[in-house]
This record gives structure tokens, sequence and C-alpha cells, in this order.
């Protein structure tokens, strides 16, 4: 996944996905920080009567779903656990990591910029490690390093949509200064006996490893879909998404029209995960939206002995205290992934581990009751980024002398948008709330529309940069979730053995390729079948890994699906 869409307040801020992993690990120890131990707060009297577990449609889950095809089940299952083939796989990952196949901030158009031409090798070494994959698809280029792996069903896409994966060929580029840092070379793809290093691993070609390798067990097993299975390699994901995923997506729905394909699978940002003491499967279901907000304050110049009161610095100053003084409203509704979640682990966790207040308060906020929300809301303060907008003033600029009156000043701000909310209401808080300061001050005042065109000389301009609405939720009542929610059930495994894998919604603060895919299908799920928590929290850093383990078991899980998928086709 991308740290963010766009990679120009690179320098400023650091990965959200350190900050999205914190604030998943923090989740509980924030709840317990906020409310004090849980377990003071109610005695086992008062348990009995929030015993979610059976209240009808709370978070249900549905049973594990093995493959009709059982021949071909147990042809992939041996596969995967014997130790040739994991040799094999973890060889695959090693060679690929090896390729440094890093997106650049600034890279001109691919046939251009010299920089692209790194992806042939990586075509080059899929083709090469997957011959009888490649026998069997319809290999497509979307301008030119946009793969796209058609495996033809029997019954054409019009009566069973097609199942599509996605993965990026494209890592996070590793700074020069940065190498002496890693314990092993980013490049090297070290395999320790337990671990395979290097950047890639988990971000993210431990994933598309594990869904070709996944065709290659079901082609090598004889199986036949009825259903076309997708594979489509990005080469851009960590950067803007434009040179690849775009035109894999437009080539895609030039194929399969509105709505034309069965399920998107991606990669997700929790994984397998343990929260309140109980083991979850966290399908990200929805992304928060994305807005970089630019400022511009202009005015004539002069000399510093003869100033204006205020002048563009001190303008802008007023600007960003009132932007900072007045935060988007936090909003715990159910529209949110994240309520799913905490009804999920109302539901599910252990009672003991799981805060009463906060279980109280959902099934009353399920019921529309508001000032149930309100506390809520108070209630989860330590998590309010879920749950609302999220703005940071990331770049400043502004005088160039001492003694020169400023002529402009400016100002760059990230927002991550909340699920509730769009691009055009966050942009009308903005103009109303900077449009009086811009009055007060008898400069002329133009919002996101007219940005910064006019020529007049004093002004305060607003303009917005790389918007992206918040993805729209997907459905977990549809038949796909469903039909994903029984395969997790059936490959994959609790932390503790005396667990239960609970499969929840979950909201994905970063963004994925996902974000060109929204008119194929309404059913997104942005899911990495690992632990990705311990994995994953050292993507875009050093040390970047995957634990054998669990890697060698991806491909099971992709194929399980794939096979799960096509035993609905026509039921
Ligand atoms: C409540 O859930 C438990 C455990 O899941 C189950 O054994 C029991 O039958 C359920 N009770 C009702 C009334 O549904
Ligand atoms: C805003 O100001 C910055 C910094 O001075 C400048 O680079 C940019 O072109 C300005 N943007 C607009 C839209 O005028
Ligand atoms: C911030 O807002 C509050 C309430 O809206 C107001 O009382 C306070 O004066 C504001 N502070 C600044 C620095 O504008
Ligand atoms: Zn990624």
């Amino acid at each position: 996944m991308n740290k963010q869409t766009n990679q120009r307040l690179d320098k400023v801020t650091t990965s959200s996905w350190l900050i999205h992993g914190a604030l998943a690990i923090g989740l509980l120890s924030a709840l317990v920080a906020t409310l004090g131990n849980p377990l003071k707060l109610f005695g086992p009297s008062e348990l009995d009567k929030y015993s979610w577990g059976n209240e009808s449609g709370v978070c249900q889950q549905v049973p594990k779903l093995s493959p009709k095809n059982t021949n071909v089940e147990q042809f992939v299952r041996e596969k995967v656990e014997s130790p040739d083939y994991h040799r094999e796989i973890i060889n695959k990952l090693s060679g690929m990591i090896q390729i440094p196949s890093e997106s650049y901030d600034e890279l001109g158009p691919i046939g251009e910029d010299k920089r692209w031409d790194i992806f042939y090798q990586m075509e080059d070494y899929i083709q090469s490690n997957y011959p009888t994959v490649l026998e069997n698809v319809k290999l497509d280029h979307a301008n030119t390093h946009g793969l796209i792996l058609t495996w033809e069903g029997s019954v054409p896409a019009s009566d069973a949509k097609p199942i599509l994966m996605l993965a990026h060929q494209d890592v996070v580029p590793v700074l020069a200064e940065n190498v002496k840092d890693w314990t092993h070379p980013p490049y090297e793809g070290h395999y320790d006996g337990e671990i395979i290093w290097g950047r890639g691993a988990t971000d993210d070609k431990g994933y598309l490893i594990s869904i070709i390798e996944s065709l290659d067990l079901l082609i090598k097993s004889g199986f036949k879909p009825k259903r076309t299975v997708i594979l489509a390699f990005g080469c851009d994901e960590e950067i803007s998404g434009e040179n690849c995923a775009r035109p894999i997506s437009n080539f895609l729905h030039d194929r399969y029209g509105d709505d034309g394909i069965y399920l998107i699978m991606d990669e997700g940002s929790m994984g397998i995960h343990k929260e309140f003491d109980q083991s979850f499967a966290m399908v990200s279901v929805a992304e928060k939206g994305y807005l970089d907000v630019g400022i511009n304050v202009t005015s004539t110049g002069g000399h510093a002995s003869n100033p204006p009161d205020h002048n563009v610095i001190g303008v802008l100053s007023e600007i960003l205290v009132a932007i900072e003084n007045h935060t988007f409203p936090r909003q715990v509704t159910t529209e949110n992934p994240i309520f799913g979640f905490l009804e999920c682990a109302a539901a599910h966790a252990p009672e003991s581990s799981f805060p009463i207040s906060v279980r109280d308060k959902l099934s009353k906020v399920a019921h529309g009751d508001g000032s149930a929300q309100q506390k809520l809301v108070e209630i989860l303060d330590n998590m309010r980024y879920y749950f609302r907008t999220s703005q940071s003033v990331g770049k400043i600029n502004g005088g160039v002398k001492i003694n020169a009156i400023p002529e402009s000043a400016s100002t760059l701000i990230n927002l991550r948008l909340a699920v509730e909310t769009s691009v055009s209401q966050v942009e009308e808080h903005y103009e109303n709330l900077i449009r009086p300061i811009a009055k007060k001050h008898g400069m002329v005042f133009e919002g996101f529309k007219s940005p910064c065109h006019s020529l007049e000389k004093r002004k305060v301009c607003l303009f917005g940069v790389d918007a992206l609405e918040p993805a729209p939720v997907s459905p977990v009542d549809a038949e796909s979730f469903r039909i994903l929610s029984g395969t997790i059930k059936n490959v994959l495994k609790p932390l503790d053995q005396d667990d239960e894998l609970i499969v929840t919604p979950y909201l994905m603060a970063a963004n994925t390729d996902t974000k060109f895919y929204w008119a194929l299908t309404k059913n997104i799920y942005r899911f990495t079948p690992v632990n990705l928590v311990e994995n994953l929290n050292r993507a875009h850093t050093t040390d970047e890994f995957i634990r054998a383990e669990e890697f060698v078991r991806e491909p099971l899980f992709f194929a399980s699906l794939i096979l799960n998928a096509d035993d609905v086709v026509g039921s």
C-alpha cells in the first residue's frame, strides 16, 4: 500500500503505515487509558445483559467454507505443506526482491524515463518462473508495465463475473544513506531459515507471488474454472497509480463494464490481528479519502521600515490558527467500518476484555440514539482519526529577505477524509472559515472553484491537490463477502489455539490501487492473509520482512478463495 496518494509532502510526513499500525496496536491500550482497567468497570451480574453474541445480526459469522472439489483442494493443500514447495516459493520471492523495482515521485512517462525499464526485468522474472501460468492465461499489457493475466472460465463473464486479484510490482525506494541500517541488504532477499528479509517482502511482492502461485497450483491440479480469474499487477502503487493502476482499470472497465467484476482482492492493512484478547481477520471494506489543501496569500511588498499592521505572513498565521482551532467534527456512525469492528469485538471478544461502556453505547447508537453517539465519541477520543477528517499542516513558505515586506506566503495541509464526508464538504468547511479572514483584511478571496486565477495582487486563494473521495463502503452482506469470510474461517488460524478467528470489517487510513476500481465492483476487500501488524510494521522502512511460515500458506488461501467463488457459479 502507499503511505499517501501524493508524495509531495514525503519529506515532512512519516509513513501513514506506521501511524496506522500504531493506531491499531494502540487501540486497546487507548481505551484502557481512557477508561481505566475495563475489568474494574463492571461486575459479573452486569455482564449477562450484554451478551451480544446472540443478538441477531451483530457481526454474524459464517461457517467454514471448504471447496466442493476436494481432489483439487487436497492437491493444493498437500503441495503447500511440503518442504520442497516451501523452498521453491521462498526462492521465488527472494529472487523477486533482488529486482529493485523502485518507483520514484518524479518519474517521467513510461518509455521516456529509463528508470521504468527495471519493470521489464519484473515481467521477465514472472514469465520465466511461471511458465505454466503463462501458457494458460492471456497476458495483456496496460501502458507497457501494467500486467493483466486472464484465466478464462468456461462460463462467460456476463453469467459469472470474474474475480480480480491485485498486487503491485513496485517498491518504496531505499535511500542510499539508509542501506547501512539494514540487518541484511535490502535487495539481497536474504532468507535466514525463518524470515525473508528485504524491500518488498510484504509490500507487496509476497502478495504478488502468493496470488500467481495460487493460479499455478490450481492449473497444475487440473482444475478448470467456470468463473474467469484475473490477476493484475501495477507498477506505481507507491506513487500516483496513474502510470499502471489507472490504465489497468480502464482496460478492465472497457472489457467488463460497470459492476462487471465479482470481487476484488488487494493488499490490506492489518490481516490477522489480536485486539481485546480476540483474534480477528480484519478485512478493510473502505479507505479514507485524501486531499492536500493549498493556501496562498499574496500582497504588494515594500520596505520593512513602512510596514502594514498585518502582512501576508501574519494573515496566513491567522488562517492557520483558525484552521487548527476548528477541527473537523468527530462522528461515530454505523456507516464507518470501525463501528462494525467495535460491534464484532463487543459480540465476540471475552466480556472482561471489552469496555462495557463502549458495548452499551454501541447498541444504542445502532438504534439511532444521538446522545449515546455523543458519549461514544468522547469515550473513543483516542481513536478519533478513524472517526473524523484529519488535517495536518505539512508545509509553510513565506518571506525572502528580513528587510523586505513579504509578497507571498503559502501552506499545504494534508487531509484524510472520514468515510462519511466528501471532498466538497471539506472544501466548504475551509472556505467558510477563511473567507471572513480575507474580508477582514480587505483582501480578495478565491475559493477552490477559481484557484488563484485573478490578477488581483492582494488575495487569499485556496486550491486542492490530489483529491480522492473516501472509498465507497463495500457491503458485508454480499455473497462475495460471505465467500471470503468462509474461506478465511476454513484456511486461516486464530493467533491462539483456543481462540476463534472472527472476521470483521475494518477501515484503511492509507490508500491502495483499488481507488481506481470503484466502478468495477462494490465488493472490494483489502486483506492480506497473514499477521500484518507484525510483518508489515517494517514496510516502507528499514528491515522489511515477512515470516516464511505465514507466507508459504498464502497461496492456499487464494486458491481456496478462487475455488469457493467458483462453487457458487450458477447456484
Ligand atoms: C447463544 O450463543 C451460544 C454460543 O454461541 C449458543 O450456544 C446458544 O445456543 C445461543 N443461544 C441462543 C438463544 O441463541
Ligand atoms: C502558491 O504558492 C506557491 C509558493 O509560492 C507557488 O509555488 C504556487 O504556484 C502557488 N499556487 C498557485 C495556484 O498560485
Ligand atoms: C478557538 O475557538 C474557541 C471556541 O470556538 C474560542 O473560544 C477561542 O477563542 C479560539 N481561539 C483562538 C486562538 O482563536
Ligand atoms: Zn503496497
